[in-house]
């Protein structure tokens, strides 16, 4: 326990510089204290102070790339059951709309989650969040959404907690009450708002929310009551995200930046509007290439406007059994590269520098002394593989916190 030093490896620091958007260090060292969790320095091998070349815990990197620890920033990964005939009916022509608005999509996952048990969703989440450990992924982002009533939401929350207990990874708890309209409230919309802020208060207490989202869209929730919900989130001193603009344009991003949201998700029909307010309040895209591959959607979000207006670009899975049944932020690199012609800079920068600000977390998403010690070690010959394979692991060392996890994809080095 103590001091640690990491040699014969190449870090990508995420910290831009001129000509340099990830911040590459050919030859470099790291350290670290294990007892603190955080980076005590990280640069060039050749300029490694003398005092700390004697630290007393040396690992050897066998030349491969450090990158930050990888963060999935947006995720539905606490639910029950599965959709695969839905799926089959969407290949035989049904819509995402059709099927939801035919009482199946979100519903019926919440159907699936109000009847498992708090042990059962814990055991399938753990797989999921072990498939993303097994790729780097040292951060999550969880939001409920499939439980729609308070012992339900609740259910889902306490096991995204539990899971951060059970696993060395960081979980952030999303509330998303507002995500569709239970079954006892069909045609009651505004009143299952109140639910929701009831809910929201209620879990606040317990210590459950991280921050809280909404469904803005036609077969989720209007204008208005997603600013119900904002301002009983800015209410219990929270911040909001939204999953805005994913299948018509209903200016759900504006209103976001007015609350000075951490992030809009989807944006496949982002307005140029939409996109000036975010950049103005720092507002972070959310780019989500699962669910756009799985809903075999063909309206690409705008990525040269939130280029132009400098809006920050994250990517995650947005795992969940409707849009995105995915547990792999790497293929999510190498959609965002395929599918919106992301460049494979932005795509990393993506699920490291900007996925933290997503989340509004400034201590990870780089490595730089007094950052959090969450790192993966790769073994491959240059960041920019990460986004060129697909379907394709490569051996990943994973430090959380300063200390090494073990991975269905490797131990310590
Ligand atoms: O982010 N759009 C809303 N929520 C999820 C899908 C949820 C589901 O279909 O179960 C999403 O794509
Ligand atoms: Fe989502």
């Amino acid at each position: 326990m103590g001091l640690n030093l990491l040699t014969d490896c190449h870090v990508a620091t995420m910290r831009a510089r001129p000509d340099d958007p990830l911040g590459l260090i050919e030859q470099a060292a790291v350290v670290w204290d294990d007892e603190s969790g955080q980076l005590l320095w990280v640069g060039p091998v050749a300029e490694l102070p003398a005092p700390w070349r004697r630290v007393p815990l040396q690992h050897q990197g066998r030349g491969g790339w450090v990158t930050p620890g990888l963060i999935d920033c947006h995720t539905h990964l606490v639910y029950g059951g599965q959709r695969s005939q839905e799926f089959r009916q969407r290949l035989h022509g049904a819509s995402y709309e059709e099927i939801a608005r035919a009482g199946g999509g979100i519903v019926s996952t919440v159907r699936a989650t109000r009847q498992a048990s708090a042990d059962d969703l814990l055991v399938q989440a753990l797989a999921r969040v072990d498939q993303l450990r097994a790729e780097g992924v040292t951060t999550i982002e969880i939001k409920s959404g499939y439980g729609l009533q308070l012992e339900h939401e609740r259910k889902c929350l306490s096991v995204a907690r539990r899971l951060a207990q059970l696993r060395p990874i960081q979980v952030c708890t999303t509330f998303l009450g507002a995500h569709a309209l239970p079954p006892e409230r069909v045609g009651q919309a505004d009143g299952y708002i109140d639910d929701v802020l009831a809910m929201l208060v209620s879990l606040h207490e317990e210590g459950l929310v991280d921050a809280v989202d909404v469904f803005c869209e036609r077969i989720g929730f209007s204008l208005a009551q997603t600013q119900r919900v904002f301002e009983a989130a800015v209410a219990c001193g929270l911040p909001v995200k939204l999953h805005a603009e994913q299948l018509s344009d209903m200016g759900g991003a504006a209103l976001a930046a007015r609350y000075r949201a951490l992030s809009c998700d989807h944006l496949e029909w982002l307005s140029p509007e939409g996109a000036r307010a975010m950049a103005q309040a720092g507002t972070v895209a959310v780019l989500l290439p699962g669910a756009f591959y799985f809903l075999r959607e063909t309206r690409v979000p705008p990525i040269a406007l939130l280029r132009e207006m400098g809006v920050p670009i994250a990517l995650a899975t947005d795992s969940n059994p409707g849009s995105s049944p995915c547990t792999s932020l790497l293929l999510m690199l190498s959609m965002a590269c395929t599918l919106f012609q992301l460049t494979p800079e932005e795509a990393l920068l993506g699920v490291t520098h900007h996925a933290a600000t997503a989340l509004g977390l400034t201590d990870r998403g780089a490595l730089a002394s007094g950052l959090r010690a969450d790192l993966a070690l790769w073994q491959i010959t240059h960041p920019v593989d990460l986004c060129y394979s697909f379907g394709q692991r490569p051996p990943v060392q994973v430090l959380q916190a300063g200390r090494w996890a073990a991975t269905a994809n490797g131990g310590p080095p």
